[in-house]
Order: C-alpha cells, then sequence, then structure tokens
C-alpha cells in the first residue's frame, strides 16, 4: 500500500491494479487523503476558484434512475428562467467578484444553442469566464456556444461501467456520451467529467476505470460525489454511504491529475457535516456557491438536503485552513 501510494506521488500514474488495491484497503486512508492534499499544494496551491451556479431549468427530457429531477418526477414544479432572469443571476455573482459564472440545467432543449449563445454574450460582455452543463448535444450546437464565448463545459460520465450505466439511464447512449466529451475538447472547452460514487451494484474495479478514464480523457475538472438517493426516484431504497469511497476516489484522482481542478462537490456536503472543508484538505481546490434564487434553487432537486453556502462564514473558514479566495478565473495550467 505505502509503495503504491509512494509511486502515486511521484509518478502521477498508476495501474488499475494498484488503484483498486487503494481504493479496497481502508487501512492507509488518512495518508492517501494527506497525500492528495500535499499534491493539490503543490500543484494548484492554497488558492480556492469560487464559480457561481445558476441551475436555470429543472425541466428534463432524461429520465436517469438516480436524478429528482427526472422526467418521471410528477412531484416537482418544473421551471425555467428567462434569458434576463439569468444574466440578472450572473450579474450578482459577478459584483460579488466572481469570476467563472456556471451555467447549469437539467436537458431542456427549450434553451437552443443560438438562445443560449446570446446569454453567454452578454454575461461575456464582463471580464468573466463561463461554464456550461447542461448535457448532451450536437458537436455544431457545442460549436456555436463556444464560438459565443463559452470557456468551459461540465459533463459528468457518471459511471464508465457500460452495464451500470445501460441501466441508470434510459434510452440513452454511453458511446455518445463519451462521443460528447471528445468533441467538447476538440473544440477546445476547459473539460470536465466525474462520476456518481456508491451506485447500486457499482464495483471498485468500475471506479478504477473511472479515474483512469478521466485521465485518458486528459479531463481539466473532476467532479464527482457520493449517491444521495431522492425519495421520488427508483433509487429512494438504497443507502446513503458513499461519503468516504467518493473522497478516496477524489484523492486518487487529485494523485494522478495533479494540476487539474477538482471541486468540493455539494453531495460531500450534503451527506457529511463538515464533508466540504474535508474535501477541500483531501485534493480539492475548487468550491461552486449556489446563485440560483431560493425558489428555484429548491426546486433544483437532484437529490434531497442540498446544502447552500453561507456567504460571511465563507472566508473565515478558508483561513482556518490556511487557504484563500482566488482572484483570478481559475483556468487549469497545464504542468505536463
Ligand atoms: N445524488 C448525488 N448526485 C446526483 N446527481 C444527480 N442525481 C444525484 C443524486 N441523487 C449528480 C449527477 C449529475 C450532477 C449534476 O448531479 O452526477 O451529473
Amino acid at each position: 500500500m505505502e509503495k503504491i501510494l509512494e509511486k502515486a506521488l511521484k509518478y502521477h500514474k498508476l495501474s488499475k491494479e494498484e488503484i483498486i488495491e487503494l481504493l479496497k484497503n481502508n487501512s492507509i486512508n488518512d495518508k492517501i487523503f494527506n497525500a492528495a492534499d500535499n499534491t493539490r499544494k503543490k500543484y494548484v496551491g492554497d488558492e480556492i476558484h469560487l464559480r457561481a451556479l445558476i441551475e436555470f431549468s429543472n425541466i428534463c427530457k432524461r429520465n436517469c434512475f438516480y436524478c429528482g429531477v427526472r422526467s418521471a418526477n410528477k412531484n416537482i414544479e418544473r421551471y425555467r428562467l428567462s434569458p434576463n432572469d439569468i444574466i440578472t443571476l450572473a450579474q450578482n455573482a459577478i459584483e460579488r467578484g466572481y469570476k467563472t459564472i456556471v451555467l447549469q440545467s437539467a436537458e431542456d432543449e427549450y434553451y437552443t444553442a443560438e438562445v443560449l449563445a446570446k446569454i453567454i454574450k452578454e454575461i461575456k460582455k464582463n471580464d468573466v469566464a463561463v461554464t456550461l452543463s447542461i448535457g448532451e448535444r450536437s458537436f455544431d450546437e457545442y460549436k456555436v456556444m463556444k464560438d459565443a464565448g463559452a470557456d468551459r463545459f461540465l459533463l459528468r460520465i457518471e459511471t464508465t461501467d457500460k452495464e451500470l450505466y445501460k441501466k441508470l439511464h434510459p434510452n440513452m447512449d454511453f458511446d455518445n456520451r463519451v462521443q460528447c466529451l471528445k468533441n467538447l475538447k476538440k473544440l477546445g472547452y476547459e473539460t470536465g467529467t466525474g462520476c456518481l460514487v456508491g451506485l447500486p451494484n457499482q464495483t471498485i474495479e468500475s471506479l478504477a476505470d473511472d479515474i483512469l478514464f478521466f485521465k485518458e480523457l486528459d479531463a481539466d475538472m473532476v467532479g464527482l460525489g457520493p449517491l444521495i438517493p431522492h425519495k421520488d426516484t427508483p433509487l429512494k431504497d438504497f443507502p446513503a454511504n458513499g461519503f468516504e469511497l467518493s473522497l478516496k476516489v477524489m484523492a486518487i484522482t487529485r494523485l494522478l491529475m495533479p494540476d487539474i481542478n477538482i471541486p468540493a462537490t455539494t453531495a460531500m456536503e450534503t451527506i457529511h457535516p463538515n464533508g466540504r472543508i474535508i474535501a477541500l484538505q483531501s485534493g480539492a481546490n475548487v468550491l461552486m456557491p449556489n446563485f440560483t434564487d431560493e425558489l428555484h434553487r429548491n426546486q433544483y432537486e437532484i437529490y434531497p438536503g442540498k446544502k447552500s453556502i453561507d456567504y460571511t462564514k465563507l472566508e473565515e473558514g478558508f483561513k482556518k485552513i490556511g487557504r484563500t479566495i482566488s482572484k483570478s478565473k481559475g483556468f487549469r495550467e497545464k504542468t505536463t
């Protein structure tokens, strides 16, 4: 175990078997988290990049088994924000000093690439980066939005276990999702992906494959977190016990991809009272505070109990763990 960790620290490369060994054996977890923290410090420093998250629509054409906004869920109010409302929320964040605006939504084709391009152009009149997280679209649509000024795109692969992917994502195609990620890279987006940890029948082997997939894709960002079962989904009775394992997948990802951006995800904070800080001390260097207005934020219920961030305490909390808030846009600075 110690030898594998040393190798990861030195070469940032491990075989699938070695990753499995680290994931399976819990005897040196603290050392793994510590090593990831040191790697984070050495490669991306003590600055935390804040990204303002705007959840602009929860109307979804998909029906993913774990997600509360799946189309089959009739128990939520659906909403769409107007372009003007989206821009106003972005403006609020920019006035507070945020340097990245993340536009996230369910898979809602109502917002065409052209409509989104207009919103992106308006936001890009300010000196900020724009990240999109709107799901699968065609190469041409991704291009329209890139040409409008979008800088980054988040599209989690969710799981690289094809069998499991098929079961959890009715009428979706794993290969198309991979193609989307390749298209995004080709178009010059900083590309983020990630996975869910603690899915039913998910194996340690497949989590090792997830990590290797991130590396193979050369993802610029990796966001991952534990499954939090939602009462209005088929996974409602499934246990929510993925915190420690998701932290480990994140830490190993940091060890193998030392210069990328890794968020301390909201799911980690939701499932564990101190999850955000623990993640920031186990490899994470990004935080995504929610800028959606309160009404719609609650309606964007992909999982229950979604934790928000108390801005007044944010900087204080960071100081205590020796971290500062970045004033830059926080692009990945490649070291290799
Ligand atoms: N628990 C945790 N994360 C979830 N996501 C969707 N549903 C859940 C859930 N029940 C994650 C998916 C998606 C991201 C926006 O939220 O990984 O990509």
